[in-house]
């Protein structure tokens, strides 16, 4: 049986991971136009791994038959004014979509929705990776400051991340 409060907010976090691809689209763009094409690639992988997310919610939707609803995708910040203040919103936008996620976790659990709850799993597992991760950028990028070359340090290391197509049990993206 469908539950109209569950399928609403499948919804809306579907809604939320585009606008998520949207806002690291521009934090790409942010870097690219600095040249720092490893930072650039990050982002590129990070806006890259978004799309699939959406894709799992737009997927697991039509498996149980719930009605797909696409609203409007929020306009992100543009302008940044450093590599530190874009990890700290990347960061603290994280932080809000996992909160999202535990809040869909607990809707199913009221419903005794356990399929759902699931679903959901691997994107809890995901959303403490992504956290840990971001947060070991900021706190690098805190500790060189203004440093040039340790800016360049991480932007190498950022080159190095490769895409690799979310596995979400059961969904094909
Ligand atoms: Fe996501």
């Amino acid at each position: 049986m469908q539950n109209a409060k569950m399928i609403q907010a499948l919804n809306e976090q579907l809604n939320k991971e585009l606008f998520s691809a949207y806002f690291y689209l521009a934090m790409q763009a942010y870097f690219s136009s600095h040249n720092l094409d490893g930072f650039t690639n990050y982002f590129r992988v990070q806006v890259q791994e978004e799309r699939d997310h959406a894709l799992g919610f737009f997927n697991y939707l039509n498996k149980i038959g719930g009605k797909v609803t696409l609203t409007e995708i929020q306009e992100p910040q543009n302008d940044f004014s450093s590599p530190l203040e874009v990890f700290e919103l990347a960061l603290k936008h994280e932080q809000f979509i996992t909160q999202s996620i535990y809040s869909l976790m607990d809707i199913a659990r009221e419903i005794k929705d356990h399929t759902t709850e699931i679903f959901l799993q691997w994107f809890i597992t995901e959303q403490s990776e992504e956290e840990e991760n971001m947060g070991r950028i900021v706190n690098r990028l805190k500790l060189i400051k203004e440093d040039g070359a340790g800016l360049f340090m991480i932007d190498n290391e950022l080159s190095q991340r490769l895409y690799t197509p979310a596995v979400i049990p059961g969904i094909t993206l």
